[in-house]
């Protein structure tokens, strides 16, 4: 055993001390509640995404004439490729449901501010890469709301002022949705966008290292010892309880309420009804109330404030020092989304 011992310790030297010292940050008392703590959920989330998709591509194939009848054989013919499936799918929803509440959590307690700035905006593209998950996702299945999903897809981006065109023709990889959209969207959600967020999630998790979790002060705490807990593993475990507590949800969700799948894409057959998932109801209900230029550009001016937002909420702090109007409009803008999610939801 001892041998074995020494000649790992030749051959893959680690430094135990920096091991030591990397897994025991001192956490500040606050993150033991939850919802200070969010950022881990889509953490896993991601993870349980990986996995359960691995297993799917095991027997998706991305050609447009086989891709439905392959998503048909997981789920009813594949060994447990319904309940695969059925997780892969809600645990996308709860990875951005978990997203959302975490960008709400570091909104309101304005964390983004100093020294943090450059982590939101990292933070806002990882928001836009999931949600082009979300998208990409839902199209490889190929059933009738993919490709209408995705013809409504590309028909928007096709509105954007001077590159619209360009960028239309570069999702479908041509004029019309085809073979060659399916190509694109897949090589998007199996290889790209898992890079493009595997990177993203490293260096924000490595500027959340260095800047340390922000402190939750109030009024005449300053004087007050600052009280804090090893990462690993008192952190550790508390995750690792949420984990299990999520794992249930998902299987529970997914016994109950398992993948469906809706009638095999059919471009001569526009459906009543087009619904793109929940998380992309306020931006569809916009583009219903106004017009196609106007329902581009109002998602974009929304992403472009909320990118910079923590330069934004800093001109207003030294025009208006104390009034506190980034969090007023923070609440606004909640309220909106809110009121366009849940039109849409009850409307048609
Ligand atoms: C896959 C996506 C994401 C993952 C895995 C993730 C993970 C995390 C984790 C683990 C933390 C440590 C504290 C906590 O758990 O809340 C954190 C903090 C932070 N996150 Fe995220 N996050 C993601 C997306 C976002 C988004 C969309 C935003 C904002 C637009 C954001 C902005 C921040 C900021 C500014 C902090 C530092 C806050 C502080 O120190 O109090 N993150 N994130």
């Amino acid at each position: 055993m001892a041998g074995i011992k020494n000649w790992l310790a030749e051959s893959f030297p680690i430094d135990q001390e920096a091991l030591i010292k990397l897994t025991a940050e001192p956490i500040p008392n606050h993150l033991k509640r939850w919802w200070w703590a969010l950022g881990g959920t889509p953490l896993y989330m991601f993870v349980v995404q990986i996995i359960t998709g691995i297993m799917l591509i095991f027997y998706y194939v991305p050609d447009a004439d086989k891709a439905y009848e392959s998503v048909a054989y997981i789920t009813y013919t594949a060994k447990f490729g319904w309940l695969i499936r059925s997780i892969h799918r809600w645990s996308s929803n709860i990875m951005i449901a978990a997203l959302i509440l975490h960008m709400m959590r570091v909104f309101f307690t304005q964390t983004y501010r100093k020294p943090r700035e450059m982590n939101w905006m990292f933070g806002v593209v990882l928001f836009l890469l999931v949600l082009m998950f979300g998208f990409t996702g839902y199209s490889l299945v190929y059933e009738q709301m993919s490709y209408w999903a995705m013809k409504v897809g590309t028909g928007i981006a096709g509105a954007t002022p001077f590159i619209g065109g360009w960028i239309a023709d570069f999702m479908r990889g041509g004029s019309e949705i085809g073979q060659n959209t399916l190509t694109r969207f897949y090589l998007f959600h199996v290889v790209l966008l898992p890079i493009l967020t595997m990177l993203a999630v490293g260096i924000h998790l490595y500027l959340i290292r260095t800047h340390g979790v922000s402190e939750l002060k109030f009024k005449g705490d300053e004087k007050k010892e600052k009280k804090t807990f090893p990462l690993f593993p008192d952190h550790v475990y508390t995750e690792l309880i949420m984990v299990s507590i999520i794992m249930v949800v998902l299987v529970v969700l997914s016994l109950l309420f398992p993948a469906q799948l809706g009638d095999p894409a059919n471009p001569n057959v526009t459906p009543l009804h087009i619904k793109p998932e929940w998380y992309f109801y306020p931006v569809f209900r916009w583009l219903k109330i106004t017009n196609l230029t106007v329902g581009v550009l109002g998602p974009m001016v929304f992403l472009a404030i909320l990118f910079f937002w923590p330069f934004i909420d800093r001109f207003f702090e030294k025009k208006l020092p104390g009034k506190e109007l980034g969090f007023w409009i923070g609440i606004l803008g909640m309220l909106l989304i809110n009121v366009f999610l849940l039109w849409e939801i009850v409307g048609h």
